[in-house]
């Protein structure tokens, strides 16, 4: 095949056949494929669409680029989330030990965070001692003992998307629904989980933006996954607004615990608990007590032994960050818009995440919220806190949040916020 030739015709609205995309993936893979062949071909892609078979040949090309793990023999069903990523979204956390606890083998395969939305990983090394690395055989061993586990996806899982992901991020190609549904699934799929539920945000934070965009990505999602033999399904959930009171890394751990203890945020719960019945219900166990596993202490037994067998401390103190600004209220009333990108944007200048793929996070920086939609405040109470380990980073976070938040009359109805699950 000519690569150029390739290149015009998707250019020009054409399709690909099956074997034209293996040779194209395979050649970028081995970087016979420039990137700026692929990134030509990305922006033709992201502007003239897929068909269906094409999205499937290229998921499948991707998956063929590198290894395919296997959980056979474990004796027992493995399902694993996988949430397109939002604003506070620290669902994994609670969630992996609370389905591991009955008996299902999750493995979380998870990454890191990039601009605004935050990352698993991330989150979890505000720790002590945890750590994300594992190798295949440690992997194995922690869900047949523990049930459940979160770590890095290694680098041989569909290497050609993390080639093809880090071009998209500097292309402007990311948002893309062709490129998206075959980037997650390549990896979900190649993971080898028999089951999978995915989390598709809309709104405000998320990739997509609204609704209809989102549902037809699920669709795509869920018909890549049942054609590869992995039982789909998909929620459609709501990121208009940042999820519990917490946005950065060591503070979403601590509320994630809370969760584990019983209590913790209401949407986060219901998330949490929505998300663990329809794992479940894949894996076949359809009227597991969620709630009482959350009530029991089940879920936190299960969260304590995965820490640990990750080398982490779960009764350690998690970092505090040494400078806080709080933000109050101008005025009486009621909260009715608090949005959530502009959050995570100022999260994210705080330190909590990262602008470079190498560049660290700051495990105590981010945003702690003491009011959500709907609340009402009277004037001078605190809307939330702002956490650095240097003050000079408050005034550029707090650009980010003008116009974030607003209070109008009592008896307003809040503007952003709406059902949490679609
Ligand atoms: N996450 C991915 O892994 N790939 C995408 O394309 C978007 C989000």
């Amino acid at each position: 095949f000519d690569v150029v030739d390739l290149i015009r015709t998707k250019r020009d609205g054409g399709e690909l056949s099956t074997p034209e995309i293996d040779w194209l993936v395979s050649r970028y893979a081995t970087g016979f494929v420039g990137d700026e062949q692929m990134a030509a071909l990305a922006m033709a892609i992201f502007l003239n669409g897929m068909a269906p078979r094409e999205i499937a040949d290229l998921t499948l090309a991707m998956i063929a680029s590198g290894e395919r793990m296997s959980f056979e023999g474990l004796g027992k069903p493995t399902v694993d989330k996988h949430s397109t990523g939002g604003v506070g979204d620290k669902i994994t956390l609670p969630l992996m030990p609370l389905v591991a606890s009955f008996g299902v083998a999750v493995p979380q395969l998870s990454g890191r965070g990039l601009g605004h939305t935050g990352g698993t990983l991330d989150k979890l090394e505000s720790i002590p001692g945890w750590r994300a690395e594992l190798t295949n055989a440690e992997l194995r061993e922690q869900l047949r003992t523990v049930g459940g586990v979160v770590c890095a996806a290694g680098a041989e899982l569909a290497p050609a998307d993390k080639k093809l992901y880090a071009l998209r991020d500097v292309t402007g190609t990311v948002e893309c629904i062709p490129l998206i549904a075959s980037s997650i699934m390549s990896k979900k799929i190649a993971e080898g989980t028999d089951s999978l539920v995915l989390d598709v945000k809309f709104g405000d934070g998320s990739f997509m933006g609204d609704i209809d965009r989102s549902r037809a990505l699920a669709e795509t999602m869920v018909r890549l996954g049942e054609d590869a033999g992995v039982r789909t399904s998909a929620l459609l959930t709501n990121m208009n607004v940042p999820l519990g009171f917490t946005i950065g890394n060591a503070n979403e751990v601590r509320e994630s615990v809370e969760v584990l203890a019983g209590g913790g945020p209401a949407d986060v719960v219901e998330l949490t608990v929505e998300l663990a019945r329809e794992m479940l219900r894949l894996a076949g166990q359809p009227d597991a007590d969620v709630e009482g596993a959350l009530a029991s202490g089940r879920a936190m037994d299960t969260w304590r032994a995965a820490i640990r067998a990750q080398g982490g401390d779960p009764d350690a103190p998690l970092p505090v960050a040494p400078e806080t600004h709080t933000v109050t209220a101008e005025r009486d009333g009621v909260l009715v818009e608090q949005r959530a990108l502009p959050f995570g944007v100022a999260a994210w200048r705080l330190g909590a995440g990262r602008a470079r793929k190498q560049d660290p996070v700051i495990h105590s920086a981010g945003i702690d919220l003491h009011a959500k939609p709907g609340d009402a405040v009277r004037a001078g109470q605190p809307l939330f806190t702002l956490h650095a380990e240097d003050a000079a980073r408050f005034a550029r976070a707090l650009d980010a949040l003008d116009g974030a938040y607003e209070i109008a009359d009592a008896g307003t109805e809040p503007r952003t916020g709406g059902p949490l699950i679609a």
